[in-house]
């Protein structure tokens, strides 16, 4: 049977998607908690992925390897940087960089050494999965949040993005810093420290790979305002719904 990876950073998102997972059990590799159970009929294996490109890299590498996932997907939040990407937005990446990758000049900025590429593609069919759930969980935001949470965080008719989301160990935090993301990699959408890592990670299995991220701040100067809420009252009811929504209409192979 098909086993599917479900990856987060961090553990308020992972409670939330690990209560509504029934008959799982822990088995703990390189000091991570792998919850291996089953979820609207598939065969899935949860795990925090830690902060920043190595641990999450690590992560993904023990579960393609000791857990046989064969389609791997993470849900988390990230910054937004491209125009008309708000706060309670949803960016569902289509490509993955490390913004912070510069091996110059023996090979060009941003590329990854002995690859050729700086560039990761997100597998596309499972992309648009993704991207379907997204947008049908939004337009009911107000069923998974509550009007009262869509209020407190002011969020008004979120919307779904599609585009390239960028991963660097750093959070961005001064408008400064997220200018000048914007001019060397004007194309992107959303900011965070982990997807583009695992998708090496998946590129070099040959594992498909999409990621999901409801974006927390701006990566500005308010970056860290009511993270932690933010992350307990939206992005983990967000991660929940849109997962649990991807699985039950997915083939389970
Ligand atoms: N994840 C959520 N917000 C972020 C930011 N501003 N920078 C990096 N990672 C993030």
């Amino acid at each position: 049977m098909a086993v599917i990876g479900i990856m987060s950073a961090m553990q308020e998102e992972l409670a939330a998607v690990l209560a509504a997972m029934p008959h799982e059990h822990r088995i703990t590799v390189a000091g991570r908690d792998f919850w291996v159970g089953h979820w609207q009929g598939h065969s899935v294996v949860v795990v925090l992925s830690r902060i920043g490109k190595v641990a999450a890299a690590t992560t993904a590498t023990v579960l393609l390897e000791r857990f046989a996932v064969d389609t791997l997907v993470f849900t988390g939040v990230a910054g937004g940087l491209g125009a008309g990407v708000r706060v309670g937005d949803v960016v569902v990446a289509n490509g993955f960089v490390q913004h912070d990758m510069d091996a110059s000049p023996l090979f060009p900025r941003h590329e990854v050494p002995m690859y050729g590429r700086a560039r990761f593609e997100a597998d596309a069919e499972l992309a648009l999965q993704l991207a379907k759930a997204s947008a049908q969980v939004l337009a009911d935001a107000a069923l998974h949040l509550g009007a009262g949470t869509l209020a407190d965080f002011q969020l008004h008719a979120p919307r779904m993005h599609q585009g390239l989301v960028i991963s660097g160990d750093r959070f961005v935090s001064a408008s400064a810093e997220s200018q000048v993301l914007r001019q060397a990699l004007p194309e992107a959408l959303a900011v965070e420290m982990e997807g583009a890592a695992v998708a090496q990670v998946c590129h070099d299995f040959g594992v498909p790979f999409a990621a999901v991220r409801t974006i927390s701040d701006r990566a500005d100067d308010t970056a860290h305002t009511d993270f932690q809420r933010f992350i307990r009252e939206v992005a983990s009811r967000y991660s929940l719904a849109i997962v649990s929504r991807w699985l039950s209409r997915r083939q389970p192979a």
